[in-house]
């Protein structure tokens, strides 16, 4: 078998991204919640459906043999050892109320690592991309990670994942953490967060519970920004606490949440 080419793949990603948040951007304007899942704070509409449907379909007709692994539960499983784990419109909430934070992001998995990834946000007409090893992109422009700051002088990014028990509990970690940080930003989009890290619009992120579709691409698209992403046990876990942020601001982060212990919702 020839060995996978990540600058493929990450050029497939970027065609069916393209296409598929030109078809999200279009039913954005008459979106209705479909049905909720786990609580009801998490939504999905129809287009989190249709958009993840295209994507799948694009991606296999591309590449029979690959797997797919989607938020809204178009698996395929695969015969390469390429998957591609897809978050169709990260920021659901943001895109249901007409806001513009919110984006596609796939990423493409060999033999378990992430090798290549995008985040496409349509409305607000920005591309992010990487490779492994090779640098971290906004529409085609080098990005780097704003140097590390004492967690004092940090602009925070965070996320609240669904679910009453958690939130209780991500409530009591922001008491903690608000009065230590410069101040806190809560987008709507893991994605699009951990893009901001790359950019340097945030100093750091964290969140508890995030999904592999939620941090494929984009915690790519911050490591090769020049910044650390991991949780409390090592590698991104799921589930469990993602943290993000450059390499001495990260363990400072580090230290701050450990002691505040997991909200029991996984
Ligand atoms: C959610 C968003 C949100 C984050 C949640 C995610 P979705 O993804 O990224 O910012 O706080 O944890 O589940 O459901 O909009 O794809
Ligand atoms: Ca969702
Ligand atoms: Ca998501
Ligand atoms: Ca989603």
């Amino acid at each position: 078998m020839t060995a996978v080419e990540p600058r493929e793949l990450l050029e497939l990603a970027v065609d069916v991204a393209g296409e598929a948040g030109l078809l999200a951007a279009e039913g954005q304007a008459k979106v209705a919640v479909l049905d909720t899942k786990s609580s009801p704070t998490d939504v999905v509409t129809e287009m989190d459906r249709a958009t993840e449907e295209l994507i799948r379909t694009r991606l296999l007709a591309a590449r029979p043999g690959d797997a797919v692994l989607g938020e809204e539960g178009g698996a395929a499983t695969g015969s390469s050892d390429v998957r591609w784990v897809v978050d169709p419109i990260d920021g659901t909430v943001n895109y249901l109320y007409g806001r513009a934070e919110w984006a596609v992001s796939i990423a493409a998995e060999v033999a378990g690592e992430v090798v290549a990834g995008v985040v496409a946000a349509p409305v607000r007409g920005e591309q992010y991309t990487a490779v492994r090893g090779g640098g971290a992109y906004r529409d085609g422009v080098p990005l780097r990670a704003a140097p590390a700051v004492p967690l004092e002088f940090a602009l925070v990014a965070t996320g609240f994942g669904y679910g009453a028990r958690r939130r209780a509990h991500q409530a009591e970690v922001l008491r903690t953490v608000l009065p230590r940080v410069r101040d806190i930003r809560r987008a709507g989009a893991a994605a699009l967060d951990l893009c901001a890290l790359a950019a340097g619009q945030v100093n750091a992120y964290y969140e508890r519970g995030l999904n592999p579709w939620d941090w494929g691409a984009a915690a790519l698209i911050a490591q090769e920004a020049g910044s650390r992403v991991g949780g409390l046990h090592g590698a991104p876990p799921n589930p469990g606490l993602t943290i993000a942020a450059p390499p001495g601001l990260f363990e400072e982060l580090h230290d701050l949440l450990a002691p505040l212990g997991a909200d029991g919702d996984g």
